[in-house]
């Protein structure tokens, strides 16, 4: 049976753990060659075996998103590993929890979450204009839609993001490029955890308000994700899935 992603080129950012980890898991299960990046290279080498041993074809890059050259290095390479690029995932991310009147994670947050993703933006796309093809998946959240007064900087990049995800639409559409987020609820990663800890909030507590009865694993945002970088979704671009369990629809 044909693969739904048969010989396509991803780059998956913040691959080797979490969301990004499933992400990069899935489209290699999906056909495509995956380049798995993170700031750490060595750590993205267990996704580029358990992807290997599946007898996908990949390989690691280190792209700390926040760097113009990283993003042009990752560009020369996989052309030269693979000659062109399909699909761009836009997932590395990071959270933490301000205080009204701390200003001091604004520049850090906004650097990984927006710029980040800007500067993808900028260095892939015209790879992609050139091809006359390209899926961009931009990795938001629900926190961009809810009030949560604990994660302002967190909440205001994946609004950011959204807005992003919009932007270019109008004019992507001609060089068959579509461009989606996928915006997750509560998903069980570090991330998570992490945020929980410092917030002091059980997990029991956030499952009450989910319909669906439970935390998010980061495949349920995987499969969001491989359908909409798939042709399955050629006619969807411009738009923000949400893949929360329910959550924002209480
Ligand atoms: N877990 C959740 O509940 C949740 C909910 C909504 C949205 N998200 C989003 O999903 C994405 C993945 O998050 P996760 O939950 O897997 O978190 P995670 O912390 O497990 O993974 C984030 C990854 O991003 C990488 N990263 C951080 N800074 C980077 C940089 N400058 N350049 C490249 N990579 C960098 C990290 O090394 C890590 O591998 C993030 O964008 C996050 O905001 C997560």
């Amino acid at each position: 049976m044909n693969k739904k992603l048969a010989d396509k080129v991803a780059i998956v950012t913040g691959a080797m753990r979490g969301i990004g980890e499933a992400i990069a898991l899935k489209l290699a299960r999906e056909g495509a060659k995956v380049v798995v990046t993170d700031i750490d290279k060595e750590e993205c080498e267990k996704v580029v075996e358990e992807i290997k041993q599946a007898g996908g074809d990949c390989f690691s890059l280190k792209l700390d998103v926040t760097n113009r050259e990283d993003w042009e290095e990752a560009v020369r390479t996989v052309k030269e590993r693979f000659g062109r690029i399909d699909i761009l995932v836009n997932n590395a991310g990071i959270a933490d929890v301000e205080e009204l009147g701390d200003c001091s994670k604004i520049d850090k947050i906004l650097d990984v979450n927006l710029k980040g993703t800007m500067l993808g933006y900028n260095v892939i796309l015209p790879v992609m204009i050139d091809q006359k093809y390209g899926k961009v998946v931009n990795i938001s959240s629900i926190a961009a839609m809810v009030s949560w007064s604990k994660i302002p900087t967190y909440s205001a990049s994946k609004g950011g993001i959204i807005g992003l995800t919009k932007c270019y639409v109008g004019s992507l559409g001609q060089h068959n490029i579509n461009v989606n987020a996928v915006a997750p609820g509560a998903i069980e990663t570090k991330m998570l955890d992490d945020l929980l800890k410092k917030l002091g909030m059980s997990r029991e507590l956030i499952i009450q308000a989910i319909p669906k009865g439970r935390i998010g694993e980061p495949k349920d945002i995987a499969n969001a994700v491989a359908f909409l970088v798939s042709d399955e979704a050629d006619y969807i671009t411009g738009q923000v899935i949400v893949v929360d369990g329910g959550y924002t629809s209480m």
